[in-house]
């Protein structure tokens, strides 16, 4: 039986349904697996075969215990999720022609054309099952550097068991993505533009990381979170680099590179999940744009955060990247207190000594690059340019032109897996910008959900992130007595 713990070793081991609707462990710490399961070459090769869903299946099968939910529960949930994918691969992989041995694993065929459908869609599908089993419900708190939110409003609209609040930094995501989250008709969503986020999405975690934290709110609203500390995100973001691998090697055995556009290391986390289990992976590119937390930890040692800076990848515009925690609770041995030590340090002066074994055990498996706003521009016209005709969005940018800087570590014949993580219709004033069209954008750059949003209305509030706490709770009140009124009613 798998159970969860706190990196920061505060709270007694809990089931999968309880690390599920608690989001943070109470003691501000990360849920992690008390084990990473192993999986066996044979094991590897039989799964080689199988379906999306049929592969999430098994994997997922190896953290939720069936007490908790039966293999018919999580096979309906699991289908129902990702028939909403306009791919029957759900993520397929292209090769690119002309760039040797590499390949890009397109993530972005879900309902909001970005990678964050892929464990969003199960993970609300999840907690709605959870909390219609104890008849109860809960409001679920994002925030969001432009992908998230979208996800979790439209997996939550019309869920009787959710009140769903997505919050973003305004005017520091695209339009197209605040779209995604203000012109669903859907009474249990409401969309917060916070105005005053220096460091954009990170501002909002901090404020909400603060609500978790006061236990008699917490209560009061309901609150559940299913942001990218969420362990169900990261357990269903390791299948994608099974179903990929398996799509691209001649013979199972073979080791591969996945290069990842990276900002708050749950997508890689996925990755080292998957490596973990026995995937064999050579390296794992971390791919940062000028906001290279990560690069700098990963390629010096220096865990340390500095100012953020826009850039044309706004979704991975990250500079406290906490899923970092879990990666650190594993490498530095599971050394709780290392963990409390080094979170209070990140939080309280932005860097942490990291120790030289640990400094060093990071490294294992990870290479990283930071790349500039030209050099993502550059790609994603070169790409486009070429016999290929393939236009890339800017994080799916980052993480070619990461690939194709680092490619000179590997054997010529290493095949590399870039991960798209977004479709470009969401980035058009970028797309226009790389390849230098003012009037109408290839059709590539289009998509009907994206054009038909932009007749549609906006429900939004707006809110200054000095006063978000108080304002946010005191909406978040109205709603809760809304809802309470409601139900005497019925
Ligand atoms: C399009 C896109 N790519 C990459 C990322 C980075 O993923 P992660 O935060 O899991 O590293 C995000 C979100 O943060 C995203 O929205």
């Amino acid at each position: 039986m798998t159970h969860f713990i706190s990196t920061r070793g505060g709270v007694a081991p809990v089931d999968i349904e309880a690390a599920v609707l608690q989001g943070y462990a109470a003691d501000g710490g990360l849920f992690v697996p008390q084990t990473i399961p192993r999986i066996s070459e044979e094991q590897l090769q039989k799964w080689s075969k199988l379906s999306f869903v049929d592969l999430a299946f098994e994997i997922l099968s190896l953290f939720i215990e069936r007490a908790v939910l039966t293999a018919d529960d999580l096979r309906r949930l699991l289908t129902n999720s990702f028939n909403r994918f306009d791919q029957p691969d759900v993520v397929p992989v292209v090769r690119l022609e002309t760039m040797s041995n590499t390949y890009v694993l397109e993530l972005f065929h879900g309902p909001t054309l970005s990678f964050k459908d892929l464990a969003m869609g199960f993970l609300v599908n999840l907690v709605d099952f959870f909390l219609q089993r104890k008849n109860d419900w809960a409001s679920l708190v994002v925030a969001t550097t432009g992908d998230t939110g979208p996800a979790a409003a439209h997996a939550s609209a019309g869920k009787k068991s959710i009140e769903c609040w997505v919050l973003y930094p305004n005017e520091m995501i695209s339009e197209e993505q605040a779209r995604q989250m203000t012109t669903l008709e859907a009474s249990n969503v409401h969309a917060v533009a916070v105005n005053g986020c220096p460091d954009g999405g990170d501002d909002l975690d901090l404020v909400i990381a603060r609500m978790f934290a006061d236990d008699s709110l917490r209560g009061q609203l309901k609150l559940s979170s299913v942001n990218s500390i969420n362990w169900c995100r990261v357990m269903v973001q390791a299948v994608h680099y099974f179903f990929s691998y398996f799509r691209v090697v001649d013979r199972v055995g073979e080791k591969i590179v996945f290069s990842v556009p990276s900002g708050a290391f749950g997508n890689l986390f996925g990755g080292y999940l998957a490596r973990t289990m026995g995937l064999p992976v050579k390296a794992y590119i971390c791919a940062n744009n000028q906001n290279a937390t990560l690069h700098r930890a990963l390629s010096t040692g220096r865990f340390t955060k500095e100012d953020l800076i826009p850039t044309v990848s706004s979704a991975i515009d990250i500079v406290a990247p906490y899923n970092f925690w879990r990666y650190l609770y594993f490498v530095s041995g599971r050394d709780h207190d290392k963990i409390c030590q080094w979170m209070d340090d990140f939080q309280k002066q932005g860097s942490v000594h990291l120790d030289s074994r640990t400094a060093d055990a990071i490294r294992d498996g990870y290479i990283s690059a930071s790349i500039t706003d030209e050099e993502t521009l550059s790609t994603i016209a070169d790409v486009f340019q070429s016999r290929d005709c393939y236009l890339l969005d800017p994080h799916a940018a980052v993480a070619v032109a990461a690939a194709d800087k680092l490619s000179n570590t590997f054997a010529p014949d290493t095949k590399i897996i870039c991960l798209a993580t977004a479709h470009s219709a969401k980035f058009p004033d970028v797309v226009r910008k790389a390849l230098s069209v003012e009037g109408e954008l290839p059709e590539q750059a289009m998509h009907q959900s994206i054009e038909g949003a932009k007749g549609l209305c906006q429900h939004v509030r707006l809110c200054d992130c000095s006063k978000l706490a108080p304002a946010l709770t005191h909406a978040m009140q109205s709603v809760t007595e809304r809802r309470v009124n409601s139900s005497k009613i019925e």
